[in-house]
């Protein structure tokens, strides 16, 4: 079961934090994976341990706001790596993001959140979509966020709205694309070990139903799951990744 050898993974953001584990899982599950990131060495780093570790994987670098790039790297990773069956849409945090209110937030920042988590699923989707629609076969999968399911009072209006913004595309992505053998599916995480400090992860893990923080292994088994043959049935969902934290 959930057994993704010959298929083909993009993970957007994967240089690092949930990226990285998430395409760790789908290179342990079988699948050979295109390990995107901003920053080169960022990804060259994780895609050389897959590759040490006995799986199969290539450096990806390009930014996912760029569509240019977003077409030239995609290209790039099927030449090294074949047709992509799994866009998993990761990127998401801004580099220097901060914590706002929306009040306090100046315009001109807005664009950099809608910008990479909602346009970078956009374009990364747009990029793939055709060729998963032609061979019958394709699982996009977006990472989100509690910010983007329900109100947070922490600053995080404009992050939000871009996670919210990506959940929605997908329902819709769903309905048209189903009958093409593609699913769209989203997750929705809760709250990540960061790798803070004791003193600052030991109330925050007490507030999750749980008792912990998330990993991103923890991400990285979901998306495996979701990106199977098996997980055929299921699209146009957000399954929450939180250790209980917001409850559907
Ligand atoms: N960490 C959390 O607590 C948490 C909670 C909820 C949701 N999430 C979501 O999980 C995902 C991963 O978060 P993380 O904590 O691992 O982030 P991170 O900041 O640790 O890593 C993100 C990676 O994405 C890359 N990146 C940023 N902008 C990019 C761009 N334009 N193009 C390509 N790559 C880009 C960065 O260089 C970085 O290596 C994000 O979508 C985030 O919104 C994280």
């Amino acid at each position: 079961m959930f057994d993704l050898t010959g298929r083909v993974a993009l993970v957007t953001g994967a240089g690092q934090g949930v990226g990285a584990g998430i395409a760790r899982v789908l290179a342990s599950r079988g699948a050979a994976v295109a390990v995107n990131d901003l920053h080169e060495e960022r990804a060259a780093a994780v895609a050389d341990a897959i590759g040490a570790s006995g799986g199969r994987a290539c450096a990806a670098a390009f930014d996912v706001t760029d569509p240019s790039a977003v077409r030239a790297g995609v290209e790039r990773a099927v030449a090294a790596l074949g047709a992509v069956d799994a866009l998993v849409n990761n990127a998401g945090v801004p580099p220097g993001m901060g914590l706002a209110r929306f009040r306090d937030m100046p315009p001109a920042e807005w664009a950099r959140y809608v910008d990479l988590n909602l346009y970078g699923v956009l374009h990364c989707t747009r990029a793939v979509i055709d060729g998963m629609c032609e061979r019958g076969f394709g699982r996009v999968i977006t990472i989100s966020s509690g910010a983007g399911q329900v109100g947070l009072p922490i600053g995080v209006a404009l992050y939000g709205a871009g996670k919210g913004g990506a959940i929605s595309f997908m329902r819709h992505l769903a309905m048209e694309v189903g009958r093409d053998g593609v699913t769209a599916n989203t997750l929705a995480l809760g709250l990540m070990d960061n790798a803070g400090d004791e003193a600052s992860v030991a109330p925050l893990a007490a507030s999750v139903p749980v008792g912990r923080l998330g990993t991103p292994e923890d991400v990285g088994a979901a998306v495996a799951f979701l990106a199977s043959n098996e997980a055929g049935w299921i699209t146009g969902q957000t399954l929450g990744v939180n250790g209980g934290s917001v409850t559907s």
